[in-house]
């Protein structure tokens, strides 16, 4: 065929594409968008309320009911913190806010119906759209709605294969239920023996904003490559990055697929009793102690044993194996917009916290100058609550890593683990402002 007949004979095929379009739409979006808006567990009727507790009896009453079952605690019992929000379910509503009355803990309804909020969060492609986007684009990736773990996955496949001289894909191990934990390596070409910097999200399966905010920061250091890595004083180019943006595949697709709220992994999942492990409490440094429980029902059960699972045993096995490069380790969650340092078992801190509280700031200054939200530094344990076996303290205490870091992305509390797709290239922005940061101070380490 001629040149020219060639280009005529693509349009044409492009136009006959662009006429089927709707009805393909019509026809391919009504299973997508049942598969993705239908998930198992409803939450018709539950609420989050935001219940104001400035005295420790009342802390404790609301402690109390968490332990029962009655309630699920979404921000945590903050030390500083005179409001707790608390999500109800449906069939508690009454008993619960009969029982605040009680200990004259006023409150205020945030969120009226998360079914409706749940509904609203997460704009799905059609068939037909994501076709068209493949075909452009060479895969099915956005930024505007939350993604499946195979499109994430595809996604780092996507950028190894289109650019192989700056970044991999490899497996470090698999989760639970046989989901590959994939790490995608940005290697800037250059200097060898490098220092290293650790980056995963998705560690809790509701916390959709991480795993989104995660792959939006690598997909702008390897798409706009030049642009971050090649600036007169950057130094960012002299690092191995690592990124796992979904550290808990299984907690991810359940959350997706049947319980909009899972928290833990899935161990266990298919034996009666209560299903998963809270992998933020199965690290092995100070394992089991404060904020953490032996019980398989609580949302903070410990695990069996320190690194009973595998997704935890893979990131502690993969960064150890790196050994004293790794300079840096920033694990992404939601929500609240706090920078965090160790120590989260104890109110202690690390000997060097002055350079890790310097660079919080640093990070909170720069997420400000992208335009983004106001975030809190200081000390896990100090700033949240005490829990122990968390990532980060596993990273400080054994890997002996300097600048370790749990980022709780957005965002204060308005929609909380709910948080509308249209935040992610914001949250995305802040991810990518705080990693740049932590990067410039872990090449400047010796
Ligand atoms: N929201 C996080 C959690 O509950 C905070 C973890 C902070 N780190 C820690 N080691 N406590 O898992
Ligand atoms: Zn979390």
């Amino acid at each position: 065929m001629e040149a020219g007949s060639r280009v005529l004979w693509r349009r044409y095929l492009a136009l006959l594409f662009l006429i089927l379009l709707p009805f393909c739409s019509a026809l391919s979006s009504r299973s997508a968008r049942d598969a993705e808006e239908a998930p198992t567990t409803s939450y018709a009727g539950a609420q989050l309320l935001r219940v104001n507790a400035s005295t420790p009896e009342q802390k404790d009453a609301i402690r109390r009911l968490e332990e029962s079952g009655d309630v699920d605690l979404w921000s945590g019992i903050v030390s500083h913190k005179k409001t707790v929000d608390v999500m109800v379910k449906s069939d508690k509503v009454q008993d619960v806010k009969q029982k605040l009355r009680k200990i004259r803990a006023e409150y205020a309804i945030v969120i009226n119906n998360l079914q409706d909020a749940i509904q609203k969060e997460n704009p799905v492609l059609s068939e037909a759209e994501m076709l068209l986007l493949e075909g452009r684009k060479g895969h099915r990736m956005t930024w505007h709605s939350y993604h499946r773990v195979s499109d994430m996955h595809g996604y780092m496949d996507f950028l190894a294969q289109t650019y192989p001289r700056l970044c991999s894909v490899m497996t470090i191990g698999s989760s639970v239920e046989g989901r590959p934990l994939k790490v995608l390596k940005i290697s800037p070409a250059g200097s060898t023996g490098k220092k290293a910097i650790w980056i995963d999200g998705g560690i809790h399966a509701r916390e959709w904003i991480s795993p989104a905010s995660v792959s939006f920061a690598l997909k702008e250091l390897v798409e706009n490559h030049d642009m971050h890595f090649n600036g007169k004083e950057s130094t960012l180019g002299s690092l191995d990055w690592y990124f796992l943006p979904i550290a808990n595949p299984d907690g991810y697709e359940h959350s997706h697929s049947q319980d909009r709220l899972w928290r833990k992994n899935r161990h266990d999942a298919h034996k009666g009793s209560c299903a998963g492990t809270d992998l933020n409490r199965n690290f092995g440094y100070r394992w089991g102690g404060a904020g953490s429980s032996r019980d398989p029902c609580r949302e903070i059960y410990a695990g069996r044993n320190a690194f009973s699972e595998p997704e935890t045993a893979a990131i502690s096995n993969f960064v150890k194996s790196k050994g004293q490069s790794v300079k840096a380790y920033i694990t992404f969650h939601s929500y609240g917009q706090y920078i965090l340092y160790p120590w989260g078992y104890d109110r202690k801190v690390p000997p060097d916290y002055r350079d890790l509280n310097s660079v919080g700031q640093k990070i909170a200054q720069a997420i400000r100058s992208v335009g983004g939200g106001s975030y809190t530094v200081g000390s896990s344990a100090a700033t949240l609550y005490p829990a122990s076996g968390g990532s980060d303290d596993w990273a400080k205490g054994s890997a002996r890593i300097k600048y370790t870091y749990t980022i709780e992305l957005r965002d204060t509390g308005r929609y909380g683990f709910i948080l509308p797709a249209e935040y992610i290239i914001p949250s995305g922005n802040e991810a990518l402002a705080a990693l740049k940061v932590v990067g410039e101070a872990a090449s400047q380490e010796p």
